[in-house]
């Protein structure tokens, strides 16, 4: 497997560049990731980064992120955070989609820490290319890939901090919404997470 360590010294001129080399180079960390990579996509020096997980089943059919039902959610949380999607970059902490076969249905996996690791560098190079000023990790996988520890969401929910140089909100993935069964429960939370998109909208 590649390391995050390997790589450490090298620097991309543009996201062009780093995400040739993505597709070209990075060895997926096992053999359950699909065999694409799917790149990040806004403009270039975006006020405001969203991270997810990694790409879903619809993601890596179409190479786009975000574009699955967590993605239509999001579009929906970020209008009504006054957020134009597309003044924002989106892209995920694990840039392949991992997942078991059951059947026709790809089902996601959780990425290990190693794994999260393993796209760890390319993520703080694009970041550091986009240069955002504020850096919104959506869910705990995208938090941990950007802080590098394992931290409890609940702990840093709604409270921006300062973070490299940026502005730094953590909120919860999209994608928690939809598993949530209780309607009030769930209206609460997006609530919330409109909430945290609009700070971030705040710059
Ligand atoms: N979930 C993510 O974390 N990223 C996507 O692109 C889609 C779903």
């Amino acid at each position: 497997m590649r390391t995050a360590r390997a790589f450490t010294d090298r620097h991309f001129g543009d996201l062009g560049a780093l995400y040739r080399a993505l597709a070209k180079e990075d060895v997926a960390p096992s053999d359950e990731f699909s065999d694409r990579v799917v790149p990040g996509e806004g403009p270039l020096h975006a006020g405001v980064m969203l991270i997810g997980e990694q790409p879903g089943d619809q993601e890596d059919l179409s190479g786009h992120p975000f574009v699955g039902p967590a993605g239509r959610l999001l579009d929906e949380c970020l209008r009504e955070a006054g957020i134009v999607r597309d003044d924002a970059f989106v892209t995920n902490a694990v840039k392949r989609f991992k997942f078991v076969q059951r059947g026709k249905r790809r089902l996601h996996q959780r990425p290990k820490t190693d794994e999260i690791v393993h796209y760890r560098w390319w993520l703080a190079e694009e970041i550091r290319l986009v240069d955002p000023s504020t850096v919104v990790t959506l869910g705990a996988i995208a938090l941990q890939a950007v802080t590098g520890k394992r931290m409890t969401l609940a702990s840093l929910r709604g409270k921006p901090r300062a973070w490299e140089g940026r502005r730094l909100i953590a909120t919860i993935h999209p994608s928690y919404l939809l598993r949530i069964p209780d309607a009030d429960a769930k209206a609460a939370e997006r609530e919330r997470l409109v909430e945290d998109l609009r700070m971030a909208g705040q710059d």
